[in-house]
């Protein structure tokens, strides 16, 4: 048996898993993700490969981190939700593990794990969207990923066509996707939505104890199965943007599937039924011409572990 693990490095813990050749994990291991602190993250993931390599034979290690990383798959060399810059973040592991590591951005890592074992499987070419802190993008087209030439393609949360000069972003720039359907612009929405017709945010306001701006995401999601109209339109604003961008990702990739991963994915049909119904209406030729179906992904949290391992096993491979 070939054994790699796996590690996602997210904003909140960086989780590992022990992978086999057939996309199985056969344990698992976390650490709590330490802020503002690169050693720590560093420390952070020895611990997790430790852990899961104890007693075993392992090949390589695939990192799934948020950011611009370098074609040689070594360097973030800037990732707009984390304070790295320039972080060679590849060799640092290296020294202290002593394994063969790749590095590969957190979302392409999910489409990789879903393209090779999971909602992705039965298509040569797929883009996924992770939904989060930020708005994370993987595409593979005839089996391969989509990497670029300098190893920054599928970046699709800073794609700005959506709103030139609208909200600023973490990149530096204004506008970007990112800041009109990540988890934090639903909240946004479902805050500023409260705040100015509180009467239509019933539910949000009592769950958030009367304060728009105590209303947490997990809150916009209770609130909207429960029917308020504040937290459903928020769920719409969102949908809206991404479903936009889904037909933009048809025009572009015609894809056999488009997969919508990340936290707030939890919510269900009430995030993908507003994408599909924004997604079909911006759709051209949609009676005439055949296109993808926007699902969840399968995989949920654990896709990026798997198919940063996948890549780890064939790293000689470099797509
Ligand atoms: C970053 C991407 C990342 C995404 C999800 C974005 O802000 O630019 O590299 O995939 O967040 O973490
Ligand atoms: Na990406
Ligand atoms: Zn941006």
């Amino acid at each position: 048996m070939s054994l790699t693990i796996g590690v996602d490095i997210g904003g909140t813990k960086v989780g590992g898993g022990l992978v086999d050749e057939n996309g199985d994990v056969l344990a698992t291991a976390r650490r709590p993700t330490p802020a503002d602190d690169q050693a720590g993250v560093i420390q952070a993931v020895k611990e997790v490969v430790d852990e899961l390599r104890e007693g075993r034979e392992i090949e390589a290690v695939g990192i799934g981190a948020a950011g611009w990383i370098s074609s040689d798959r070594s360097t973030v060399m800037l990732a707009p939700n984390v304070s790295w810059k320039n972080e060679p973040l590849r060799d640092k592991v290296t020294a202290v593990i002593d394994l063969p590591v790749v590095v590969e951005n957190d979302a392409n890592v999910a489409i990789w794990g879903e393209h090779r074992f999971g909602a992705a499987k039965a298509h040569r070419s797929s883009v996924l969207y992770t939904i989060g802190t930020g708005v994370g993008g993987g595409i593979v087209v005839k089996d391969n990923l989509l990497r670029g030439t300098h190893g920054v393609a599928a970046e699709i949360g800073h794609i700005r066509s959506v709103m030139p000069g609208g909200r600023e972003c973490g990149c530096g720039r204004t506008g970007c996707l990112e800041q009109y359907a990540s988890g934090r612009a639903l909240t946004r929405a479902a805050r500023e939505g409260a705040a100015e017709t509180p009467d239509k945010a019933a539910v949000l306001l009592k769950l958030a104890g009367g304060d728009p701006d105590a209303i947490s995401g997990r809150q916009v999601t209770e609130a909207a199965r429960a029917g308020d109209e504040v937290a459903l339109a928020a769920f719409d604003a969102i949908g809206y943007y991404l479903g936009n961008s889904c037909a933009d990702m048809v025009n572009l990739i015609d894809p056999g599937v488009i997969l919508i991963a990340g936290g707030v994915v939890d919510a269900g049909d009430l995030l993908l039924d507003p994408i599909r119904r924004h997604y079909e209406e911006a759709l051209a030729n949609r009676n005439q011409v055949p296109f993808a179906e926007v699902r969840a992904a399968e995989l949920g949290s654990k896709a990026g572990v798997i198919g940063a391992a996948d890549l780890a096993r064939h790293r000689d491979i470099v797509p």
